[in-house]
Parts: structure tokens; C-alpha cells; sequence
């Protein structure tokens, strides 16, 4: 049985399929209308969710089959004291495959121990892996390839989790070029910088400056500072209004450079960028639904 953890848990050459397999879906939705018909999802989000819950809901609902599942741990008995392996099993008899988010690094890995596909759907801020095979699809389907590409990832590099899975997920393509673009509190792990991309020989350069990068790239990853993740209140404050990315920095990005956000942002967007041609973080939610289609019709093992 698969389950997805990290997007290292398939191959370049399996993404290449899954992501075939989101863009035949994207063109020919009917066709895999009834694919799931009789089959259930579980969404287990012990940590708020807009797009990642409602677009892997939304994904089974297009296949044909049904869903069911919590919003917060408050309203599971996780309050209780359940054990994350205890509410699998229960899970597993009432659902045929679970995307799980959880504030613990792990947690899904420990769920993936027992009996049904399970999809981490984000864990505290170790990975998030079906937004980086969206963010994949996203830059593919936009770009046309995944090689040969500068990418300016921003913001909170430290906690942001989806720059953690994309730096892992892209280093494995041909001639990635990363600018790692950050305030020096909220600079890369040190186990990406020494384990990912050192490890892997990538071309990295870190700055401060989100104007000396814009001229460089082909895509700008935009992240949200992450609240959640931060002990004290006055670090967020200071912080979170680092990169306010507007209509006067874009006339500094290149006319083919494209705008990607995992959302929710908060400021580091100007609602004018939006209007901006460039500006693709809507586009890429619904590459999300597709993209998780594909990935629900893989682990399930279902051909259509
Ligand atoms: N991108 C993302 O994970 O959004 P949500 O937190 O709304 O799921």
C-alpha cells in the first residue's frame, strides 16, 4: 500500500506520470466522473485548513465518491486524549484512504502505519507534500518544464513547510537555480541548506533584497510569515510585514516570471498584483484539485 508523506516518495519519473495524469484530468474531467463511485475519503485536519481540506474534498467529489471527516482537532476526541494511531484504526473502517493534517512533525507518518492510504496533508512545519505536487503542475503547466528554471523562494523560509517540500522536490530536476530570499531570523534550516541542497550540489544563493532578485527569475514562490509557528507575539509583529510584494516591485520581475502563493497570504501580496497577468496563486488552488485527483486515483490504484 502507498501513501504519500514527502514528495520524495515517488520518483521524478512517477511525478512526471501523476502530473500527465492531473493534465489529462484537467482536459477530460468527464471521464473520470464515476472513477471513485463507492469509495470514500477521510479528511483528518487537526490544524485550520481552507484549500488543502476543501480541494482534496472537492477532488473526491469529482471522482464520484464521498466524503467525510473533522475540521479541528476541538471537534474530534482528540480532546480526549485519542492517540493519532487509535483514530486511524477507526478510520480505516469507515473510509477507504485519509489526507490527515497535523500541528506534529510525523504525525501522519505514524498514521501511515495502519491498513488505508494515508496523504499528509501538512505536518507542523516539516512538509507539505500535495502542495508541492501542485506547485509542481502549477510551474509545469505555466512554464512548460521543471528543468532549467530560477525559482526566488520568500518570506518565512524557516517555518514555511511548502518551501521545505518544494526545495526537496526540485532539487531533483536539471539545472534548478534557487534564491533563497529572507530576513536572517527567518533564513532555511540548516538541515535543507546541509542535507538538501549542499547534499545534492543545487545552485543556491540567499539575500535579503526581494529587489535584487526580481530581474533573476522565473518564478517567485511568495510566503505568508507563519504566526502559528512563532513563541513570541513581538517576533511575528516585527516580521510580518517584511516583503510586501506590489505593483511597483513587479515592473522590476521579468514580463514571463510567474507569481506563485500556497495561500492564504496575508500582506506579502498587494491586492493589485492580482490584476497582473503574472499573478498565478489562483490559478495554482485549482491545479491543487487536479493534481490530488491524480494522487487519489494513484494510491487507491484505480485505471480509468
Ligand atoms: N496552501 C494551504 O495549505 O492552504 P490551507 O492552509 O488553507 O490548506
Amino acid at each position: 500500500m502507498r501513501h504519500l508523506m514527502s514528495p520524495l516518495d515517488f520518483t521524478v519519473e512517477e511525478l512526471d506520470n501523476l502530473m500527465d495524469l492531473a493534465q489529462d484530468i484537467e482536459k477530460n474531467p468527464k471521464k473520470y466522473a464515476h472513477a471513485c463511485d463507492g469509495k470514500k475519503l477521510a479528511t483528518l485536519f487537526f490544524e485550520p485548513s481552507t484549500r488543502t481540506r476543501l480541494s482534496h474534498e472537492a477532488a473526491m467529489l469529482n471522482l464520484g465518491g464521498s466524503v467525510l471527516g473533522f475540521s479541528s482537532a476541538d471537534s474530534s476526541s482528540a480532546t480526549k486524549g485519542e492517540t493519532v494511531a487509535d483514530t486511524i484504526r477507526m478510520i480505516s473502517c469507515y473510509a477507504n484512504i485519509c489526507a490527515m493534517r497535523h500541528p506534529k512533525e510525523g504525525a501522519a507518518l505514524v498514521a501511515s502505519e495502519h491498513s488505508i492510504p494515508v496523504i499528509n496533508a501538512g505536518d507542523g512545519g516539516h512538509q507539505h507534500p500535495t502542495q508541492t505536487l501542485t506547485d509542481l503542475l502549477t510551474i509545469r503547466s505555466l512554464k512548460g518544464h521543471l528543468d532549467n528554471i530560477t525559482i526566488g523562494l520568500c518570506g518565512d523560509l524557516k517555518f514555511g513547510r511548502t518551501v521545505h517540500s518544494l526545495i526537496h522536490a526540485l532539487v531533483r530536476y536539471k539545472n534548478v537555480k534557487f534564491i533563497l530570499i529572507s530576513p536572517e531570523e527567518l533564513r532555511v534550516p540548516s538541515y535543507i541548506r546541509n542535507d538538501v541542497l549542499d547534499k545534492e550540489h543545487a545552485q543556491y544563493e540567499e539575500v535579503v533584497r526581494l529587489e535584487d532578485a526580481l530581474p533573476k527569475l522565473d518564478i517567485l514562490y511568495m510566503t505568508r510569515v507563519q504566526k502559528e509557528r512563532f513563541f513570541n507575539e513581538e517576533d511575528y509583529i516585527r516580521m510580518k510585514d517584511f516583503y510586501v510584494l506590489d505593483a511597483q516591485k513587479m515592473e522590476l520581475a521579468p514580463k514571463d516570471m510567474y507569481v506563485l502563493h500556497p495561500l492564504p497570504r496575508v500582506n506579502e501580496i498587494a491586492v493589485e498584483v492580482d490584476d497582473d497577468p503574472r499573478a498565478a496563486y489562483f490559478a495554482q488552488a485549482q491545479y491543487g484539485v487536479y493534481i490530488r485527483m491524480a494522487l487519489i486515483l494513484t494510491l487507491l490504484e484505480i485505471e480509468v
